[in-house]
């Protein structure tokens, strides 16, 4: 399995701080936003991975993040995503790196307390289809909401003014290969991104998605508040390996 950690759009919700940077690159705690979802794929065994970022700011993760080898990575790759034209579109550059496998997609500003690590596994070796996790959450009309009935995901609506559920769809997808082609079908949202939401809800028609419910916490980090309170939940989690990892470049901290 091949892993994905998308990290393009313009982090207009972090301006001014996005003005002289690119958003993933904004510390939570301890160290730059990007490194938790690199962080959360190498523990679930993948060491493959494509970073899609953008924006006037993309040769700073190679800085950064230089080939991946203080991760543990094999292969580092990055691609360029002009633009923000939503998640999908970022995804589909991923077509040539995924070469036919299936791909673990994490949100460059999502974090999550416990290790994905069984969620893959069990995608592994299965790994057909659509999976994604859930999250319950205070205010589910931020995100794309699942609603879910005899324990088979439904319907998924994105950002929904009067949200059918409390459970947010997180942002950690597996898809199989299928999903290059999903995307190439996609039509613009009224805000103008191809939404991911929508990939999701063709797994859905097709019978073919399926779905865990995260235990621990889980938030993103793309708003000042939301950013705040991931610096807080990872200061107070510090003996937690998939937060703190294999601490590349930070050495004597
Ligand atoms: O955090 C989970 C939520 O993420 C999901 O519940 C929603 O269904 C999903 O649409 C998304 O919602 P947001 O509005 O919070 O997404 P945002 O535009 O903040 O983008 C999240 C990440 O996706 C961002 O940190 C980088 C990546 N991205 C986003 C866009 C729009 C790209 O790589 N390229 C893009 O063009």
């Amino acid at each position: 399995m091949r892993g994905v950690v998308l990290a393009g759009g313009l982090g207009s919700r972090l301006l001014p701080m996005t003005r002289v940077t690119n958003k993933h690159l904004l510390p939570v705690y301890d160290r730059p936003m990007i490194y938790y979802p690199i962080q959360q794929l190498v523990h679930a065994g993948i060491r493959d991975i494509l970073i899609v970022t953008g924006g006037d700011h993309a040769g700073d993760f190679l800085k950064l993040l230089r080939n991946g080898q203080d991760f543990g990575l094999e292969h580092l790759r990055f691609a360029y995503q002009d633009g923000e034209g939503g998640i999908a579109e970022a995804l589909g550059l991923a077509e040539h790196h995924a070469a036919g496998q299936p791909v673990v997609v994490l949100l460059g500003d999502n974090l999550f307390q416990d290790s994905i690590a069984s969620a893959v596994d069990a995608f592994r070796a299965n790994p057909t289809g659509a999976q994604l996790l859930l999250k319950e959450v205070d205010d589910p009309e931020r995100f794309g909401v699942a609603t879910i009935s005899e324990d088979r995901v439904v319907e998924i609506v994105e950002k929904p003014t009067d949200p059918a559920s409390s459970l947010a769809v997180t942002g950690c997808y597996m898809y199989d290969a299928r999903v290059f082609d999903v995307i190439r079908g996609l039509e613009p949202s009224a805000r103008d991104e191809l939404e991911i939401t929508d990939v999701n809800n063709r797994y859905l028609a097709w019978g073919d998605l399926r779905h865990r419910v995260v235990e621990g916490w889980w938030t993103d980090a793309g708003t000042i508040r939301s950013l705040h309170r991931a610096s807080g939940l990872v200061a107070a989690d510090r003996s937690n390996p998939v937060l703190t990892g294999a601490d590349p470049g930070l050495e004597g901290s």
